[in-house]
């Protein structure tokens, strides 16, 4: 065996602070964590008809024999449904995320980015040589009084939805202090796509403020029911990455058998009202309910209740497990210290039953605070 024991110190640091990962199977539980919101990953996308012809190996990356029609075409379609010039397809949301930060904003300038953005965009911005600062959590002031002295051209980063917190960003709003300051907002939809507007087309869309964005990045992994993410905004945009991007220019493409049904879940989520008004029953009667757990305010499928202290929420979640329940633990680092929480996800597909399986098991504990 390799003698690779070089790695169990930080391994067993994990272990001492509670923090050890571990990869479970839940695939027979009642699923309260996936970011399946419409139930799409389950529906059988494409026929064999459809797939012939379609391999899954792109062969090499876009810029040599990695582009296909398909691919070419999945981004006229998500160009024209999100009501933008261009789109460029990436493998997944991550990749956009650090290829957009990793390499526009350039040495001198200035990145502000929330708090409570995601990982991706954290990596992006350590990766990109200009200053970045985050702001407070949806902290219009503190944003302002940071872009009040911010040198260079600035680029606001946030999230329509907050992958932890369920909530919203304030996106008109960060639109006009982007205006005043003239800075560009980069805004990941990754939450929003499928689930927000009429047709499931973003919160930037359902606001109309889709010309005011400078870059937008739309992921496929979750309410897309696929894989992969797409960034959004002007031609020249999509050239810059093309030329610029690393995780875009050094990488196999997507196969496009996967591409394929990308295109197909863009005509299928758009008219799935009927799953998207469920949902929202779901979210207001979970939201309604009495639990002994702070609950995060939230009108989004990702619902948060804090359980402060890792072994206490392990210790509920697992309970929750136990009885057939698939919710997860959110744990400190990847949340603030006593922000702790049990990140339950409502899905379209939840039946009633479910749901109140759910809540009753929550409110049969005592109260952790
Ligand atoms: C807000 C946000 N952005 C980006 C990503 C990354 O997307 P993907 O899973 O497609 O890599 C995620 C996924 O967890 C996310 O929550």
């Amino acid at each position: 065996m390799y003698a690779d024991n070089f790695l169990d110190s930080k391994l067993n640091d994990r272990k001492r602070l509670g923090l050890y990962r571990t990869l479970q199977v839940s695939d027979n539980l009642i699923d309260f964590f996936s970011n399946d919101y419409l139930g799409i990953s389950q529906q059988k996308l494409l026929s064999f008809k459809d797939i012939e012809g379609y391999s899954m190996g792109a062969t090499g990356s876009r810029l040599l024999s990695g582009n296909h029609a398909v691919t070419e075409h999945a981004e006229e379609v998500i160009a024209q449904f999100h009501q933008t010039q261009a789109a460029l397809l990436f493998n997944s949301g991550y990749d956009a995320n650090v290829g957009v930060l990793s390499c526009i904003p350039q040495k001198g300038d200035t990145i502000l980015y929330d708090a409570l953005s995601h990982a991706s965009i954290r990596e992006g911005v350590r990766l990109s040589f200009a200053q970045s600062f985050s702001f407070r959590h949806n902290d219009l002031q503190d944003l302002e009084e940071k872009l009040q002295h911010s040198k260079g051209r600035i680029f606001i980063v946030s999230e329509t939805i907050f992958s932890m917190d369920g909530d919203f960003c304030p996106l008109q709003q960060l639109v006009a202090l982007a205006e005043k300051y003239q800075a560009h907002l980069i805004i990941d939809e990754a939450h929003a796509t499928g689930i927000i507007g009429e047709k499931g087309e973003g919160l930037t869309q359902h606001l109309q403020l889709q010309h005011k964005i400078f870059a937008r990045i739309h992921t496929f992994g979750k309410a897309v029911g696929c894989q992969g993410a797409a960034v959004l905004g002007t031609k020249r945009l999509k050239d810059y990455l093309i030329n610029f991007c690393r995780p875009f220019i050094y990488t196999t493409a997507l196969p496009p058998l996967a591409v394929k049904a990308i295109i197909q879940s863009y005509t299928i989520f758009p008219v799935m009202q009927a799953r998207r008004q469920q949902l929202q029953q779901y979210i207001q009667i979970f939201q309604q309910a009495k639990l002994p757990f702070q609950k995060l305010p939230s009108s989004t499928p990702i619902q948060g209740l804090i359980i402060p202290g890792n072994e206490q929420v392990k210790n509920v979640a697992s309970i929750l497990q136990e009885n057939g329940l698939a919710v997860k633990a959110i744990l400190y680092p990847t949340v603030p210290k006593s922000t702790e929480r049990l990140r339950i996800i409502l899905h379209s597909f939840n039946r009633v039953e479910e749901l109140q399986q759910l809540l009753q098991l929550l409110s049969g504990f005592a109260k952790y605070s």
